[in-house]
């Protein structure tokens, strides 16, 4: 048996179309984007590749009236964030090289988010890391304080927080981005596919998506949705191949040749494509309604069970992505285990065929703001496919781990 909570990683199963479109590829079609002639083989690919672009255009209703070209490719959110951080700093740096690049961000953010930027501070960047309340919101009136000075370049947030679900108040703070001109980077890794995004009515600078979660798509493909006008801010940082402009000896700037170097993860745009179907089909106010019901009813379930909740305590303003201890032993009883409860709890569940996350989930500024960081939590989150009979499931498990906690580790 096995039951799937850790959908917050990556959503599992995936719509059957996926894995059918990415193996018909392969098997069938598999000519490379660009790198051949007018044969069928290659012109499917042409074909499915920009049909890919359009639907992610759309979806994220991309400025330019939903340009594709404004779509770039890479492998997922964090080689996306990668893109565009450092080809921001390439060309701010060639314009402006001796003035320090200023980056905002929240202390809610994911290693995505946090290494790259910590990675160019020493390098003429700096960067500053709002606090956000314990329950993992951006207050609008600390950011419009901080934006007072004018002097950021750039601003990084993650739409969603991948700990404890908490949904940023993302319209406010890109209002305040725009009144202040500051490019808005958005990070939507836990909420492209489960909640309508506006990149052109945002006004966002660059939306980076990852195809494997939300939208339903393989792993392995991501990338960028483009303000046009940011795009020609920043220098391509991957150089090489594009299948086009083969004379130059230089890397093309017409888009989407300019950030795609290489050859691209057909397949998973193949995957991603099909995935990107089935969400206009089943449609995502549906994903997101049926996501929050049995959110509702975790929450109900983990109420009766005693379970302590980081983050919001009802759906509102959150997603079903849920942070949780059940402290196994009272502090005074926990004896000579090295790992936290949650850790152990995981382990248990696992093998009675629940799959979660404990720790610290990539993201310890996030476990630092809820006040559970060295622990961390462990991470349940339930995706669409769940059932509130797998939500049972897994609270009676938790209370089999309970009743024989002593014996599970033989440690204590
Ligand atoms: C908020 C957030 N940002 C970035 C990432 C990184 O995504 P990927 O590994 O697909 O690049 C994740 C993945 O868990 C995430 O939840």
């Amino acid at each position: 048996m096995s039951i799937y909570l850790n959908n917050a990683a990556t959503t599992w199963p995936k719509p059957r179309c996926v894995p059918e479109a990415a193996a018909e590829f392969l098997a069938r079609g598999g000519g490379n984007l660009g790198r051949g002639t007018a044969s069928w083989r290659d012109l499917a690919t042409l074909n499915m590749v920009l049909d890919c672009r359009i639907r992610l255009a759309k979806l994220f209703d991309g400025c330019d009236d939903g340009n594709p070209r404004y779509v770039t490719f890479c492998s997922g959110v964090t080689e996306a964030l990668n893109v565009v951080f450092k080809g921001f700093r390439k060309s701010f740096f060639s314009s402006a090289p001796k003035t320090v690049m200023r980056v905002l961000s929240t202390s809610m953010e994911h290693n995505a988010v946090v290494r790259p930027l910590r990675g160019m501070e020493g390098e003429g960047v700096a960067t500053e890391f709002l606090e956000c309340g314990p329950d993992g919101a951006l207050d609008l009136g600390l950011l419009e304080e901080v934006l007072m000075d004018g002097k950021f370049h750039l601003m990084v947030l993650s739409h969603a927080s991948n700990v404890c679900g908490t949904i940023q108040p993302l319209e406010g703070i890109a209002g305040l981005c725009r009144g202040a001109g500051l490019p808005l980077v958005l990070d939507s890794a836990q909420t492209a596919g489960i909640l309508p995004i506006s990149a052109s009515k945002l006004g966002l600078a660059a939306l980076c998506f990852t195809g494997h979660k939300g939208l339903m798509g393989p792993q392995g493909i991501g990338g960028v949705v483009w303000d046009p006008g940011f795009a020609s801010r920043v220098a391509p940082l991957v150089e090489g191949g594009t299948g086009s402009f083969s004379h130059m000896e230089t890397q093309p700037w017409e888009m989407p040749d300019k950030f795609e170097a290489g050859t691209p993860n057909l397949p998973g745009i193949a995957g991603l494509d099909a995935a990107l179907g089935w969400l206009e089909e089943t449609e995502i106010e549906g994903i997101r309604e049926r996501e929050s019901k049995i959110g509702e009813y975790f929450l109900e379930r983990l109420q009766k069970a005693g379970g302590v909740l980081y983050g919001k305590p009802t759906m509102e303003g959150r997603l079903a992505v849920f942070a949780v201890d059940f402290p196994l032993w009272p502090p005074s009883d926990r004896k000579n285990t090295k790992m936290w409860d949650n850790g152990i709890l995981a382990d248990e569940l696992s093998k009675r065929g629940f799959e979660t996350r404990p720790g610290l989930h990539c993201s310890p500024l996030a476990h630092k703001t809820l006040g559970s960081f060295p622990k961390g939590s462990l991470r349940v989150s339930p995706g669409y496919f769940n059932t509130p009979e797998d939500i049972d499931a897994f609270f009676d498990a938790v209370e089999a781990v309970k009743e024989c906690r002593d014996e599970c580790t033989g440690k204590n």
